[in-house]
């Protein structure tokens, strides 16, 4: 395999990430764009803004991985390995991800694709994020376990089955979370949102993000509280398994914070809204759905069943509740996700 060599550096490392290698995956900042349709249809009392997570790379679409990885790849690459190992469910954005890196960087890569999602849809494991991964070159196994975030036996085992055959694996938990790297590339997110914001002239009240596996929103709690808006972080769960996931986001902020320098994270730092997850991860309630249509009419925006469509569910339905004071200003990250879609055609057979 001829591995390439890392590109030249062309963004300024975030402050306070300087001390961390890191390998670019990204066009570079994301665009923040206002969603003027999606604020006047809410009663224009509230501003929302987008920053488009979900155009950051020309890597098969994209996506929120791509900042973590960023600080992941330089440690595979230096420990010599020759095999990503990563794991998620069979539509799992972050393992497409992987597959990309793998590819780009010159490494084999092998998936472990979980049941997780208890969706029957005839075409589930063909379409969407696990055929591009397979285009990609990936290896993915499906593997009948349902769905948890934690640290997986079929993982671990594909790691040991990986050294066992002579090759030279490297770790990437579920989501790229629970990695002692997983939580800088968020960070990183909050220092481009605060630069953007000294360009823009003003500065946003509250931050919308989707959370499963966690290190999203850690990173951000993170970056956010060099400035003190660490709770104007919003995480919408979508996990289903919301004390899991405070918990992991918790913990990779805790993690994270101590690697960087930073500040102290309290428990209560982490606000997690669980109201929208609902009917179970993967799984989008009529709500979600009409959610998905209504920023897609209206901006032309793609969200996905699984991940921002419910945080898009959770972003509109606290404007239309006064969850915000008016005249606030809120800024959604669109992390990704919309390979999935394909998964879910039968839902969006009529429009
Ligand atoms: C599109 C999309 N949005 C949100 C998330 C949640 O991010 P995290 O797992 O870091 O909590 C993921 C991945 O899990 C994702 O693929």
């Amino acid at each position: 395999m001829i591995q390439a060599a890392p590109p030249t550096i062309t963004m300024e490392p975030a402050a306070m990430l300087s001390k961390f290698e890191r390998y670019p995956l990204t066009f570079g900042p994301t665009p923040i764009e206002k969603l003027s349709r999606l604020t006047a249809h809410l009663g224009g009392d509230i501003e929302i803004y987008a920053k488009r997570e979900d155009c950051n790379s020309g890597l098969a679409f994209g996506g929120n991985k791509l900042r973590k990885l960023e600080y992941i790849v330089p440690d595979a690459i230096a420990s010599n390995a020759d095999t990503l190992v990563s794991i998620g469910g069979v539509q799992s954005n972050h393992t497409r991800m992987v597959a990309a890196v793998a590819a780009k960087i010159g490494m084999k890569c092998l998936l472990i694709q979980e049941s997780w999602v208890p969706h029957e849809d005839a075409v589930y494991d063909r379409v969407g994020n696990i055929l591009l991964s397979r285009i990609m070159g990936a290896e993915t196994r499906l593997i009948d376990e349902g769905f948890d975030i934690g640290i997986r036996d079929s993982w671990t085992r594909a790691l040991a089955e990986v050294t066992a055959r002579g090759g030279r694996p490297y770790a990437i938990p579920a989501g790229a979370s629970v990695h002692k790297f997983g939580g800088l590339g968020y960070v990183g997110f909050a220092e481009e949102v605060r630069a953007q914001e000294r360009d823009m002239g003003f500065s946003f009240d509250y931050i919308i993000v989707c959370t499963v596996t966690g290190s999203t929103h850690a990173g951000m709690v993170v970056g956010f509280a060099a400035d003190g808006r660490q709770r104007n972080v919003i995480g919408i769960d979508a996990s289903c398994t919301p004390a899991q996931t405070r918990a992991q986001v918790l913990d990779i902020a805790r993690n994270t914070s101590e690697l960087i320098g930073g500040k102290p994270i309290a428990a209560d730092d982490i606000v997690l809204n669980e109201d929208y997850a609902y009917p179970v991860y993967g799984v989008p309630s009529k709500q979600t759905v009409e959610a998905i249509r209504l920023s897609a009419r209206l901006e032309g925006m793609i969200t996905d069943p699984v991940y921002e469509g419910k945080s898009m569910q959770g972003m509109i339905d606290l404007v239309q509740r006064g969850f915000f004071p008016k005249g606030s200003r809120v800024l959604y990250a669109h992390l990704g996700g919309a390979p999935a879609l394909n998964g879910y055609s039968y839902t969006f057979r009529n429009g």
